[in-house]
């Protein structure tokens, strides 16, 4: 995928330096975005060097072990320390990913440059704007949309093979690797949807338990909400659940054309 691109408007001032401690035995410099909206003009990149001999594998740890023990100002969003709520989504190595699964030993680079997810507005150093992010996801109602009653005490049941067509699908956790990694995404965020959200908009067009096909069709049915993506694929390069919203997309295309019986 590309390599990251700095947020619009920003220079990049002299950072500072934080050597490694004396005696360390494996150090490893990381380059690391800084930018604190209340005392910075410019963002600024400071290099930390890490003992990594006495550090956990992942980028996560490094940047722990950089605020537990080294500059307690750095700022990163993280929580569940296992790939699985996404927050800790950031550009590693020239990469969107989870700092949480990404060995330090599979950064290909010298110096481990990491910095905030590309094209999006910065709150503090490594943590996005995520606002207009989850208002998307609202806009296309994330959950089960139904008209038929059933009576409280049955759920709404699904065979084995519809509830196989939400695979690959379900397993997303919304970090936003994907959208920010999509050209089509970084020029015009602000109509189309991205591939994370289209991903989740076909989860619930997926779903044989959802009666609002149609009508969520009808919201899609836009220049810029869906017809934005150019299959550039930058989005399935870079999903670090091994997903692929390219083609979660191309299939809200193919219905598209199937309703309109072309
Ligand atoms: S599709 Fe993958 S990269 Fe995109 S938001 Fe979901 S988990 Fe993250
Ligand atoms: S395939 Fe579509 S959504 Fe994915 S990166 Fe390309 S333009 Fe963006
Ligand atoms: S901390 Fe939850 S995905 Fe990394």
């Amino acid at each position: 995928m590309a390599e990251f691109t700095l947020p619009k408007n920003s220079k990049i001032g002299k950072g500072k330096h934080f050597p490694a401690p004396a005696g360390a035995k494996n150090p490893r410099t990381f380059k690391v975005y800084r930018w604190n909206p209340d005392d910075d003009a410019n963002p600024r990149v400071d290099t930390y060097e890490v003992d990594l001999a006495a550090c956990g594998p992942m980028v996560l740890d490094a940047l722990i072990k950089i605020k537990n023990e080294i500059d307690p100002t750095l700022t990163f969003r993280r929580s569940c320390r296992e790939g699985i709520c996404g927050s800790c989504a950031m550009n590693i190595d020239g990469t969107n990913t989870l700092a949480c699964t990404k060995a330090i030993d599979d950064c290909g680079k010298k110096d481990v440059p990491i910095y905030p997810l590309p094209h999006m507005a910065v709150v503090k150093d490594l943590v996005p704007d995520m606002t207009h992010f989850y208002a998307q996801y609202a806009s296309i109602k994330p959950w089960l949309r139904t008209q038929s009653t059933v009576s409280p005490d049955r759920e709404r049941l699904q065979s084995p093979e519809d509830r196989k067509k939400l695979d690959g699908l379900y397993e997303c956790i919304l970090c936003a690797c994907c959208s920010t990694a999509c050209p089509s995404y970084w020029w015009n965020g602000d109509k189309y949807l991205g591939p994370a959200i289209l991903l989740q908009a076909y989860r619930w067009i997926a779903d044989s338990r959802d009666e609002d096909t149609g009508e969520r069709l009808d919201d899609l049915e836009d220049p810029f909400r869906l017809y934005r993506c150019h299959t550039i694929m930058n989005c399935t390069r870079t999903c670090p659940k091994g997903l692929n919203p390219a083609k979660a997309i191309a299939e809200i295309k193919k219905l598209m054309v199937q309703r309109r019986g072309i």
